[in-house]
């Protein structure tokens, strides 16, 4: 099997899908060779995470990544957020095939982009 169970778990009932509309921070990113792209939301009280979403456009490693990414967030420090690592996420998710491991880079990129906007709209107030 080349997917783990995980992967077909959150690929097929992704956990915080869609777009967030007062989020505090957004986060896209996307990788020029495939054309995927992937969209994190996210809210912001006290340093916490306390709510996070996402939109992917793209291969099912990815949806399940980001859907997983978004699960190890939420309710988490900014700080935690910042410290997720790709590896993580595919270690969570029971590992991905060699050939998708860019697909989880994607999830943390996108998180911390999130974070970084979040930041650059903090400094504007
Ligand atoms: Fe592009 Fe998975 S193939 S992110």
């Amino acid at each position: 099997m080349l997917y783990s169970d995980k992967v077909m778990d959150h690929f097929q009932h992704p956990r915080n899908l869609g777009k967030m509309e007062d989020a505090d921070g957004i986060g896209e990113v996307g990788n020029a060779k495939c054309g995927d792209i992937m969209k994190i939301y996210i809210k912001v009280e006290d340093d916490i995470i306390t709510d996070v979403s996402f939109n992917t456009f793209g291969c099912g490693s990815a949806i399940a990544s980001s859907s997983m990414a978004t699960e190890m967030i939420r309710g988490k420090p900014i700080s935690e957020a910042l410290a997720l690592t790709n590896k993580a996420v595919a270690e969570a998710l029971d590992g991905l095939p060699a050939h998708k491991m860019h697909c989880s880079v994607l999830a943390e990129e996108a998180v911390r982009a999130a974070v970084e906007n979040y930041y650059e709209s903090q400094r504007r107030l």
